[in-house]
C-alpha cells in the first residue's frame, strides 16, 4: 500500500488502493452518528426541490446543501480533525474539480508515482477514486474511521463551502492549519457544464431550469457566489492556507499553476525536476485529451449514489461555451447578479478572468 523511501512515507496514495489493500476499518461497525438520529436537524431546515431531481436541498448555514450531505456538514464541524499536513481540494460543482484533483494528486504524489510512469494510478483510476470525497465519508462511523486511518499527508476533496469547515484552514490553535486548494470557474460556463452533466440522468431537463436554479441560489452547494466569496476572502486573508485557482487561468497556463500548486503544498519543483520536464509530465498526464480517453474515465459510474457515467466528467473542457447555450439576455442577467454579489469585495469576471 503505502510506499516508503528511507523510512519516509510518500503519500498521498490512491484512496481506492488504500481502502482495498488494508480494508482500513473492517472492524468498525457501520453505524450512523448521532446527527442522523436527530430527525429535527434535517427536517427543520428550509427545503427546496433540486431542479435536476437528484436530491432535495436543505438550507443550512446559508447554503443549499443536498439533503443527504447535511449530516456530513454537521460532522465536519463536530468531529473532523484536520491535520496540519492535510490538503483539501474544494470547489463548487462543475468548476474543474476533477482536473484539480488530478493535478494535485499527481503533484503531491510525484515521488512515489512519477507522472511519466506507465504504472501511474491516474492511468487506471478516475481522479475521484484517488481522493476521498469528504461528504461521502463523513456522517458515517465507518467512513469517518477510514479518513482517520489514512496515512499522512492526506489529500481530500469537498464541495462544502468554507463556512462548513470553520476549523479546517484556520491557523492553530483554533483551526487545524491544513491547506485548501480552491478552484473557481466563470459562472456562465459552470451553469452550462452543470446542465450537460445532469442531462446524463435527465435527458429532458430544460436548460432554463438549471439556469433559474443557479440564479436563485437554490442549487446544490449554492449560492455559487457565496461559495466563491468564502474561499476568496480566506485566500486573501491567509494565502498560505488557501490557494484560489481559476479554471480559465489553468487552461491558459497549466504549467505555471502546477508550479504554484507545488509551492503551495510545500513541495516546490527542484531544478533537477524542472530540467527533467516533470512539470510538463504532470500537465500532460492530467490534460483533458489524455484523461478523457483513458478506459478508467470512459467506463463505470461515478459512485452508487450518483449513477452518472464517469465520462460525463470530461465533456468539452473549454472556456466560453456559454455562448452556445444562453441568450444574450440570460448572459446579461447572470453577469449582473454575479457582479452585484462580488462587487462588495472588489471581484469581477472579465472575459473569464476573476480580477
Ligand atoms: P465542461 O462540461 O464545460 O466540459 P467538475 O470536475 O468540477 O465536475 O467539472 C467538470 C468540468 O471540467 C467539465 O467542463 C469538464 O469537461 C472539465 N474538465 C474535466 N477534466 C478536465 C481537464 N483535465 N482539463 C480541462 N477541463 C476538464
Amino acid at each position: 500500500m503505502a510506499k516508503k523511501v528511507a523510512g519516509a512515507s510518500l503519500g498521498p496514495f490512491p484512496f481506492a488502493d488504500v481502502e482495498a489493500d488494508s480494508g482500513l476499518v473492517s472492524d468498525v461497525p457501520e453505524q450512523l452518528p448521532e446527527e442522523h438520529a436527530d430527525a429535527d436537524l434535517v427536517s427543520a431546515l428550509p427545503s427546496a426541490p433540486m431542479a435536476m431531481g437528484l436530491s432535495n436541498l436543505r438550507l443550512y448555514k446559508g447554503f443549499w446543501l443536498p439533503e443527504w450531505s447535511v449530516p456530513a456538514a454537521v460532522a465536519l464541524q463536530r468531529r473532523f480533525e484536520p491535520r496540519r499536513d492535510d490538503v483539501i481540494v474544494a470547489s463548487f460543482p462543475k468548476s474543474g474539480t476533477t482536473w484539480v484533483n488530478a493535478l494535485t494528486f499527481a503533484t503531491m504524489a510525484r515521488r512515489a508515482y512519477p507522472a511519466a510512469d506507465a504504472g501511474h494510478p491516474l492511468l487506471r483510476l478516475n481522479p475521484h477514486q484517488c481522493i476521498p470525497f469528504l461528504e461521502g465519508l463523513l456522517g458515517s462511523r465507518r467512513g469517518e474511521a477510514k479518513l482517520e486511518a489514512l496515512p499522512s499527508p492526506r489529500l481530500m476533496n469537498t464541495h462544502m463551502p468554507l463556512a462548513m469547515m470553520p476549523r479546517t484552514a484556520a491557523p492553530p490553535p483554533g483551526g487545524g492549519g491544513c491547506k485548501v486548494v480552491y478552484v473557481c470557474r466563470e459562472p456562465k460556463d459552470m451553469v452550462v457544464s452543470r446542465w450537460h452533466f445532469h442531462r446524463r440522468l435527465h435527458p429532458e431537463l430544460p436548460f432554463a431550469d438549471v439556469f433559474e436554479a443557479v440564479c436563485s441560489g437554490a442549487v446544490a452547494y449554492g449560492p455559487a457566489w457565496d461559495h466563491m466569496l468564502g474561499y476568496w476572502s480566506a485566500s486573501t486573508a491567509r494565502p498560505d492556507s488557501v490557494l484560489f485557482l481559476r479554471y480559465e487561468d489553468l487552461l491558459r497556463d497549466p504549467a505555471e499553476h502546477v508550479r504554484a500548486l507545488a509551492r503551495f503544498v510545500g513541495l516546490p519543483f527542484s531544478g533537477a525536476e524542472e530540467d527533467a520536464g516533470v512539470v510538463d509530465d504532470i500537465v500532460k498526464l492530467c490534460s483533458f485529451g489524455h484523461l478523457k480517453n483513458l478506459e478508467a474515465n470512459k467506463t463505470g459510474n461515478l459512485n452508487p449514489m450518483l449513477p452518472i457515467p464517469r465520462d460525463a466528467l470530461f465533456r468539452k473542457g473549454v472556456a466560453g461555451d456559454w455562448a452556445n447555450h444562453m441568450t444574450p439576455e440570460m448572459a446579461r442577467r447572470l453577469d449582473e447578479i454575479v457582479a452585484d454579489k462580488l462587487h462588495a469585495v472588489g471581484l469581477a469576471f472579465h472575459e473569464g478572468r476573476l480580477d
